[in-house]
């Protein structure tokens, strides 16, 4: 269980970033907290952060690779774009009222995905200027 918590290697010492990235793993105790509850109100939080939070943090890194002229941009973006459509992908099961252990299966592996991506992918921006 220790990979899955926010360890200080992981920080790329750009504060608003590390803030997104932190949020991921508090991700996982929100998933455990919604499928104990056992409501679909309760995994609204997860969907929205999914939504909202983590396009907008997407789009941030982007741009902050771009200003950087960073080398790997195309390949960080795919990887972006990949997530973007599973998060679609959930929040559609979740408004056409699909039954929550799938949601809550779909959500686990993109919370994993995403945490590998933070460690490896994430990682190489470290030392860029904001
Ligand atoms: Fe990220
Ligand atoms: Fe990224």
């Amino acid at each position: 269980m220790n990979a899955k918590l926010y360890n200080v290697k992981d920080k790329l010492n750009i504060q608003t970033l590390d803030n997104h990235h932190r949020d991921v793993f508090t991700m996982i105790h929100l998933l455990d907290t919604a499928i104990q509850k056992n409501s679909r109100e309760a995994f609204l939080p997860i969907i929205e952060f999914l939504s909202h939070h983590c396009i907008e943090h997407f789009m941030e890194e982007e741009t902050l690779m771009k200003n950087n002229k960073f080398d790997h941009l195309k390949e960080h973006q795919m990887e972006h774009k990949k997530f973007t459509h599973k998060i679609k992908q959930i929040t559609k099961m979740y408004n056409e009222n699909i039954h929550t252990t799938h949601i809550a299966y779909g959500i686990r592996q993109l919370i994993d995905a995403l945490i590998i991506h933070i460690q490896t992918v994430d990682i190489k921006m470290k030392g860029m200027t904001p």
